[in-house]
């Protein structure tokens, strides 16, 4: 009798795994009363000391050892003001990682800016500052770097090449809540980041975003650009630039205070199960991404698996993943991609330039696999994990005839 569940077995986890993501409690719903009976529902209404937003600001700058910290609706738009603070216009290039989401480089072009897709490290997945630097031309504005999936990118070397080309960086900090650099969490560590509090990342409250930056003058062209074109003190109906409301709301603010409580315990609960679950799979045969020390604190995104083909029979990766998921574990391949191959800019006239990519073609299509952080947030869940992947290693006849 068969014994993967692709062929009939009983699967590992036969009602696939339990993923309780948003984890909340009294204070959420708390947070959230208090702002419903109070009756003002944006920052507005209540003097700044009270607003749960304007809260929020200083505690996720404080978060960061940062000095400013503007939250906006989303982490698409924290990108867009960033790059607009940062006089980004028509035919300018910022250079940007070639695997992330579409938001990184979508963002240059609803600014008017051309993307320019780079590769990455193959060992790290994230954008390989050589391929930067080689990417600089006169036209360059800016540098986007993503830490991809929680992992920071090599801020030692961008910051080098940032200092050497006189250029702003922007970090899409999108996955990098709760992760470090050198003993700093990651965002204001060169010029800004921006973060997305979307209902996926490992600090949520449904849809939000923020910008943290040390430069004041970032930070007032910033919020005057959220909120209508009005720099911080005037009144309500003077508008000193064009801007739009790019505001978030109380309820939002509300629930990211009580969220961000929960963070360094998640944060912790994450890494250690990460660390759990990547020497299992070292001890089957799988990589992740390479350690750094120089990353003090890991936040998740997703927690990469690298497959390696010659330590499961050869089989191309997609058939290893029909196996997992036939036994109840939700793996991917995060974006499926490298951006540049999406329509929206493969098939249209939507300006962009792609350099030679071969490492994230590679990984795309042949190594990488993602799980989400949630399931690290539980122990069972990366049991479980460890146990499918041990059991298809034991059944390689099955897997083959899975091709
Ligand atoms: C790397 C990255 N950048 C930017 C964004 C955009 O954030 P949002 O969905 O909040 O607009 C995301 C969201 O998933 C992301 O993963």
């Amino acid at each position: 009798m068969a014994q993967l569940a692709a062929l009939g077995g009983k699967p590992v986890a036969p009602k696939g795994l339990k993923i309780k993501w948003p984890e909340f409690g009294d204070e959420e719903k708390q947070a959230i009363l208090k702002v419903l009976e109070r009756g003002e529902w944006w920052r507005f209404g209540v003097p700044e000391i009270e607003s749960e937003v304007a809260q929020f600001e200083k505690e996720w700058a404080d978060y960061h050892d940062a000095r400013f910290c503007v939250a906006v609706c989303n982490g698409t738009v924290a990108l867009m003001v960033a790059f607009w603070a940062l006089g980004i216009k028509k035919g300018d290039e910022v250079i940007v990682p070639s695997i992330t989401f579409i938001a990184t480089s979508d963002a240059v072009v609803l600014c008017g800016g051309v993307p320019v897709f780079v590769d990455i490290d193959p060992e790290t997945y994230q954008i390989d500052p050589n391929a930067v630097e080689a990417a600089i031309t006169e036209r360059t504005k800016a540098i986007c770097v993503v830490h991809y999936a929680g992992y920071p990118c090599d801020l030692d070397k961008i910051k080098a090449i940032a200092e050497k080309h006189n250029l702003p960086v922007v970090e899409d900090c999108a996955h990098g809540q709760g992760t470090e650099w050198r003993n700093r969490k990651v965002g204001a560590h060169i010029t800004c980041g921006c973060f997305s509090f979307q209902q996926s990342k490992s600090l949520t409250s449904g849809e939000g975003g923020a910008v943290i930056t040390d430069n004041s003058d970032l930070a007032e062209r910033i919020w005057a650009f959220h909120n209508c074109g009005r720099p911080k003190g005037v009144g309500r109906y003077e508008h000193h630039i064009v801007g739009g409301n790019f505001r978030l709301s109380e309820w939002e603010g509300a629930i990211l205070r009580a969220q961000l409580k929960r963070l360094p315990e998640q944060t912790k609960r994450r890494m250690e199960n990460g660390a759990w679950l990547t020497e299992q799979l070292r001890q089957l045969g799988l990589k992740t991404l390479k350690p750094d020390e120089r990353i003090t604190q890991r936040g998740y995104y997703f927690f990469i698996i690298r497959y390696v083909p010659e330590e499961f029979g050869n089989v191309h990766r997609d058939v290893f993943l029909k196996a997992m998921r036939a036994e109840g574990i939700p793996v991917g391949t995060a974006y499926g991609v490298p951006v540049y191959k999406n329509p929206s800019y493969a098939q249209s006239d939507v300006q962009h330039k792609v350099m030679p990519c071969p490492n994230a073609e590679r990984v795309c299509a042949y190594e990488q696999i993602a799980l989400s952080n949630h399931l690290l947030l539980d122990k069972v869940n990366c049991q479980a994990v460890v146990d499918a992947c041990a059991k298809i290693k034991a059944n390689l006849d099955e897997l083959r005839q899975l091709e």
